[in-house]
């Protein structure tokens, strides 16, 4: 059940470029060649014709994916996971993006293991051998902050070792000043609503998970709140063996939640991982108000069982009580099919608007959400098409036009993401699950248990499965 390897013999992690300005021409580069590569497609295609067009499009999507994989591997940093989030979101973006990028989950090219072994040894304050009796040299996977390693400990336990990629927090650094100031660029661009909040949340979080110590914590909280429920699986974290850049876990040897073939040999069926997945998500942010917020591929792997195993606790996301309770509020209206109490609720969850009158929030709640049910719920599949979050976003830029967004909750970045990357794997899995529902049903049945004062299950059941719910 192992991994595909890593890209070998790619370029190395050391040769990325650690100066702002040379990091930022880079990007900046690609975009504009992607970006103008499409606009004269289109230019060109009013005058030849749809036929002459489509193939030069389908051309242009394969080298842009292909430019933008090679200037994430050269440079590194938070443009590989740009690229992780892209290669999950084949209901948004064309098939070559997925093929590429989805590379960028765990496959980027490695570090040399004498680094690896410099970092673990100068974390851990001791020679690898005191710790591992066999250590594998080769990684089980690469990704944008780390690699890692199988080992076994002296007690025979198999561990996955996790190890900061050396200088990463430098170009993280970096990334994120450039980040904010392509968001201010944005900002002067766009003036229908104020993105810096985005910057802003991330520049809370990325450096988090820079910290292992804080991701097994992470780890053992969601570990926590899914104690009851057999199909969820999460690495028991070895702290004796774990500091600020090094994790030592327990070694989870599953498929990628993408390896549909992998999975048919366990006997899983995708659509039913696309269930656990769904209600594990719902309830990590409609009930425990705390979430896994990076669930792409890489971050998922599947047990026989069907089992779920959630990696990668680096970025997770605590709502306040306040916020979760309204943001139930909000989910709930999704099943009432009430417009009206829509847009409340979506004020209620901090959005605020010029005018600041209730039509408006109505208008945006359904723009925004609605439709996009609406969709889901006539075609009867488990995600949205590209096409509902196309019109989607036309109404927005419609209303936004003439009623401009002044507050935006920060919350809802990471909530948006997570249902960004659930929607594309949905596609993958080809769910059978409606996600907008299950969230729905969730948010419901928590309002009904507080209205007619039910306690939430003081002693839990002892065990249980999502895949039952
Ligand atoms: N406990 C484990 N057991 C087996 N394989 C693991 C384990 N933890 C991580 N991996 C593998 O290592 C890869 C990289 O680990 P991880 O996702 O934690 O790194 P990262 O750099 O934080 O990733 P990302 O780019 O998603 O932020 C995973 O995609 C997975 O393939
Ligand atoms: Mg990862």
């Amino acid at each position: 059940m192992a991994h595909s390897s890593p890209a070998y013999g790619a370029r190395r992690r050391s040769s990325a470029p650690r100066n702002r300005l040379r990091r930022f021409v880079s990007v900046g580069q690609m975009l504009a060649r992607v970006f103008l590569g499409y606009k004269q497609i289109s230019y060109r295609e009013k005058r030849k014709g749809a036929a002459w067009g489509a193939p030069r499009r389908e051309q242009h999507h394969w080298w842009s994916a292909r430019k933008f994989y090679e200037t994430a591997i050269r440079n590194q940093g938070l443009l590989i996971k740009t690229g992780q989030f892209l290669g999950t979101r084949p209901d948004v973006v064309p098939d070559a993006y997925v093929e590429v990028l989805s590379k960028l989950q765990d496959e980027v090219p490695p570090e040399s293991f004498e680094n690896i072994k410099r970092v673990i040894e100068h974390e851990l304050g001791c020679p690898l051998t005191d710790i591992f009796t066999e250590f594998d040299e080769q990684p089980v996977a690469a990704a944008s902050l780390a690699q890692v390693h199988r080992a076994v400990l002296k007690d025979g336990r198999v561990a996955a070792v996790k190890v900061q990629y050396p200088g990463i927090e430098h170009i993280v650094d970096i990334d994120l000043a450039n980040m904010s100031f392509f968001i201010g660029l944005l900002n002067k661009l766009d003036r229908s609503m104020d993105y810096r909040f985005v910057a802003e949340e991330m520049r809370k979080h990325i450096p988090l998970e820079l910290d292992f110590i804080n991701e097994g914590h992470n780890a053992e909280r969601i570990a926590a709140d899914f104690v009851d429920v057999d199909d969820v699986v999460v690495p028991e974290i070895y702290w004796e063996h774990s500091s600020r850049r090094v994790l030592t876990m327990e070694y989870i040897d599953g498929v990628k939640i993408t390896d549909a073939d992998g999975m048919r040999a366990l006997g899983v069926d995708p659509a039913d991982i696309a269930k656990i997945l769904v209600f594990a998500f719902a309830e990590m942010i409609v009930k425990h108000g705390f979430f896994h917020a990076d669930p792409h591929p890489g971050n998922l792997m599947v047990l026989p069982g069907p089992k779920l195993v959630l990696i990668d606790f680096g970025q997770a996301k605590e709502l306040g009580d306040e916020f979760q309770q309204v943001l139930v509020r909000f989910t709930r209206t999704i099943l009432l099919n009430d417009n009206a109490a829509m847009g409340v609720a979506f004020r209620e969850l901090g959005f605020r608007t010029k005018r600041d009158d209730a039509a408006g929030y109505e208008q945006l709640g359904d723009a925004y959400v609605g439709r996009i049910a609406r969709e889901m719920h006539e075609s009867g599949a488990g995600w949205a098409e590209g096409a509902a979050f196309e019109q989607s976003y036309d109404d927005i830029s419609k209303i936004l036009r003439t009623n401009q967004l002044t507050a935006v909750p920060p919350e809802l970045l990471l909530v948006g993401r997570v249902f960004g990357l659930l929607n594309g794997l949905s596609k993958t899995l080809q769910a059978k699950t409606n996600m907008l529902v299950a969230f729905a049903q969730l948010a419901d049945q928590m309002e009904a248990a507080k209205e007619h004062g039910e306690l939430v299950a003081p002693g839990a059941p002892a065990s249980r499965r999502l895949l039952e719910a």
